[in-house]
């Protein structure tokens, strides 16, 4: 296990790019008119998207040899891919008790600005990777988006219940003030979402943040009700602790499961895709850990 990436000498794991693939990510992504397609714009999605395709593969490169011992057959892979809940990188990092037992408001609303500010959206990543999936998969996909959408009632959508919580704590999400661990998280997860190359990844990038949020989900509420916050406060964070056990589960069972069968090679590359995921967030632990003192 390298949780360890040599970011001193990539060209992708730095402040710099990752703001700038972040700023791009959030322009090209929005919703905008025919005048603003120009030729300056074309050239340089082009060039970002190369950058965008190199960042991903880097991070590929260093997942690879793991994602291969993972098996391809349904049954094993799904045991496999549940056991990263246990083992997989960043998985029951400190920091999470620290955040719950100890952490002050201030330390607290720091760890959330640099969280609320990586949040790639998971609803669009979801509604990004659902296009053109087999039946079973796309269903799964609708479900869980429908979910995302409070089903229908804009009090409980996901997206909106955390910024009330930014606002709350009058946190700031600018993306010059957030770390590039952060921000290479979000950018991960928009460019596997978002380029049809790395579909499979997506699924299994996705479906590893449903298996391994509702503990730090836990751990976070746990602190947030010890500085005072009340339940409808901490609403987000109470509810992804406990609707994403569900959330996994059929995930696994109606997504991951009916794609594996279909075809074993995607299982390789959803292992990829988790493990990508998972050590972007361990990067994310071990910084903050160092930013906030946390021994
Ligand atoms: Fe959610
Ligand atoms: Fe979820």
């Amino acid at each position: 296990m390298a949780t360890q990436l040599e970011h001193g000498s990539s060209q992708f794991l730095r402040q710099d790019f990752q703001q700038e693939l972040s700023r791009w990510n959030r322009q090209r992504l929005a919703p905008a008119f025919p005048s603003e397609a120009t030729a300056a714009q074309f050239s340089n999605d082009r060039n970002m998207l190369r950058l965008e395709h190199a960042f991903i593969e880097e991070l590929r490169e260093h997942v690879v040899d793991e994602a291969a011992d993972a098996p391809t057959t349904p049954d094993a892979f799904i045991d496999w891919f549940e056991g990263l809940k246990a083992t997989g990188p960043g998985q029951h990092d400190r920091l999470f008790s620290w955040l719950a037992d100890q952490a002050d408001r201030d330390e607290l609303r720091w760890f959330l600005s640099q969280e609320a500010a990586g949040e790639a959206g998971f609803d669009d990543l979801v509604a990004l990777t659902q296009v053109k999936l087999p039946t079973r998969a796309k269903l799964e996909l609708a479900r869980n988006y429908w979910d995302e959408m409070g089903r229908g009632n804009p009090k409980g959508m996901h997206g909106p219940m955390l910024n009330r919580l930014t606002d709350i704590l009058d946190l700031d999400t600018q993306i010059e003030h957030t770390v590039w661990e952060s921000l290479a998280l979000a950018n991960a997860m928009t460019a596997m979402a978002s380029s049809r190359n790395y579909a499979w990844h997506s699924v299994g990038a996705l479906g590893v943040i449903e298996l391994t949020a509702p503990d730090r989900s836990a751990h976070t509420a746990k602190g947030l009700r010890r500085i005072g916050l009340s339940g409808s406060e901490r609403r987000y964070f109470d509810l992804h602790a406990v609707l994403d056990i569900k959330h996994s589960r059929d995930w696994n069972d109606e997504a991951i499961r009916p794609l594996v069968e279909e075809d074993p090679r995607r299982a390789t590359a959803m292992a990829e895709g988790a493990l990508i995921r998972l050590y972007c967030g361990a990067r994310c632990f071990e910084r903050y850990r160092a930013d906030l003192g946390v021994e």
